[in-house]
């Protein structure tokens, strides 16, 4: 779809993220059935549910605009859930594969943090209040997320040590 103003940048940006809410909840279901380590399996079901949160509040932001909600494929999210899928085929034990998912996870936090950040910027330029009440709501559960997975990443990685 062509971009001629900051409203449809701003409405491209949000399809993206969209797609990428929508790759990461099915990723993350992926990587919950792989994950051994009780605390991990939790956190990942946890943001799991807060994930279908954000989509619906990506689907209230798309609303605010007048828009329907669609998907523009995210590449981003694509490659990292891609190197993630390739790095967990290759190991060789659970400790080694939840210290991978750990990792893997938290890279996409941050990725999304970016995305919502960028977002944030567009609807305040936009003046759409709502939204962005929508967007820091979603933004702040994503660095939430990472730093929880920071938080156990090292016990992961000592385990696999
Ligand atoms: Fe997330």
């Amino acid at each position: 779809m062509p971009i001629t103003n900051a409203q449809e940048k701003f409405v491209h940006e949000l399809a993206d993220m969209y797609d990428a809410e929508h790759q990461f909840l099915e990723a993350m279901g992926r990587m919950r059935e792989m994950a051994s380590d009780e605390s991990l399996r939790m956190m990942l079901e946890e943001h799991m549910q807060q994930t279908e949160e954000q989509i619906q509040n990506l689907e209230e932001v798309f609303a605010e605009l007048g828009e329907e909600p669609k998907r523009q494929e995210c590449m981003g999210a694509k490659g990292l859930i891609d190197e993630g899928a390739r790095m967990m085929e290759e190991v060789s034990s659970p400790e080694l594969r939840d210290s991978v998912i750990a990792g893997a996870a938290t890279k996409a936090e941050h990725y999304e943090m970016v995305g919502y950040a960028d977002l944030i910027d567009g609807a305040e330029m936009l003046k759409k209040r709502k939204a962005l009440r929508l967007l820091e709501q979603n933004r702040e559960q994503e660095s939430s997320a990472a730093r929880r997975l920071e938080r156990i990443a090292p016990r992961l990685g000592r385990a696999a040590a």
